[in-house]
């Protein structure tokens, strides 16, 4: 795409596409730097489009992580046709998503704790602002290298698209229809409530996948979906003590089983602090000791962390206008 979005954003290369859009590397010429552009597919006859562009506009307006994107700007363009579509300006994560990382190459398992702990702090933060993120999977994970010289990978999570307030009354809503079903967690493939614990679940199945390079789930959308209602995935005793407990509450079937994001971050954090060589390797430093790393689900640790329903000083979210806006 080679066009001048509201005067002043430059399109060039493509730099992925999902169900709902394609992301642009583009040029800010009022500010002379690189940004990533999110233009979302016309959506002139579906106001549920609209919607979704319009949530994820006013998410991620109001939120603030290192774990997270984050949005500098929102518009609308008319392409040649006569079409309208809305688009999002966000910094520039320059590097690979998980899902095309995971095709080419496979995470060292203290990478993954360090991926692992990362997305988890920023779905705490993000679920104690209110909001589950609902659509947690490789593509929607950016890894980057913030310097060459950098000793660490970098991750943050993107597409906020079908994200939602923990009490808006289409939680309900599967997501299934979006994207790949893949990673969906139990209640969402049976469309009963959903709370942020859902979340928890998908991030269980990303690590999973990304220790023993095989998704738990594959297939197409009907089967996956099904598959994670009749049986939990498959963690590998290989994985050793740390991981196995870990990923086997992560997803479990029933949320209440499950830890909250700051748990899995603590359990995470505390090995890629002490032993680089990662929990696996059966080298005794990153063995866990007891009562230390698998989350003691029995206390948790619930600081700031939604536990149903909306917290007071919450983000607000005005509902979208009724049909999309046209330009002119
Ligand atoms: N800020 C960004 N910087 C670099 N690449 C991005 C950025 N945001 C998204 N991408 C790439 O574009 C793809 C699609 O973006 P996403 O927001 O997930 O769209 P969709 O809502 O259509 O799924 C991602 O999988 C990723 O490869
Ligand atoms: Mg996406």
């Amino acid at each position: 795409m080679n066009e001048l979005l509201a005067q002043r954003y430059q399109t060039a290369e493509l730099l992925g596409t999902g169900g709902a859009a394609a992301v642009y590397r583009a040029t800010d010429q009022n500010l002379g730097r690189d940004v990533a552009v999110k233009v979302f597919n016309p959506s002139t006859s579906d106001d549920d489009d609209y919607r979704r562009q319009h949530t994820e506009t006013m998410l991620l307006a109001t939120l603030n992580h290192p774990g997270l994107v984050t949005l500098h700007d929102a518009g609308l363009h008319e392409d040649e046709s006569g079409r309208t579509t809305s688009f999002l300006v966000m910094e520039l994560v320059d590097g690979r998503d998980l899902r095309k990382l995971l095709k080419a190459e496979r995470l060292e398992p203290f990478e993954v704790a360090q991926l692992g702990a990362d997305l988890a702090d920023a779905l705490a933060y993000v679920h104690s602002q209110g909001v589950i993120h609902r659509d947690v999977k490789p593509a929607n994970i950016l890894l980057f290298r913030a310097g060459e010289q950098d000793t660490r990978l970098y991750s943050k999570l993107t597409d906020f698209g079908i994200a939602r307030m923990v009490d808006a009354t289409t939680a309900t809503a599967t997501g299934a229809t979006i994207g790949t079903a893949n990673y969906l967690s139990p209640e969402q493939a049976h469309g009963t409530t959903v709370d942020y614990r859902s979340d928890i679940y998908s991030l269980g199945l990303v690590l999973l996948e990304c220790l023993t390079g095989q998704k738990a789930f594959p297939g197409a959308v009907v089967e996956a979906a099904v598959a994670r209602l009749l049986r939990d995935p498959e963690v590998p005793e290989s994985l050793g003590p740390v991981w196995v407990p870990l990923l086997t509450s992560m997803t479990a079937r029933s949320p209440l089983g499950r830890p909250d994001a700051h748990e899995v971050a603590l359990a995470l954090r505390e090995f890629t602090d002490d032993d680089a060589s990662g929990p696996v390797s059966g080298s005794g430093a990153g063995q866990p000791r007891p009562g230390e790393v698998s989350p003691d689900l029995s206390e948790p640790t619930t600081g700031g962390i939604v536990t149903g329903g909306i917290t007071t000083g919450n983000v607000y979210i005005p509902a979208p206008p009724a049909h999309a806006p046209t330009l002119g």
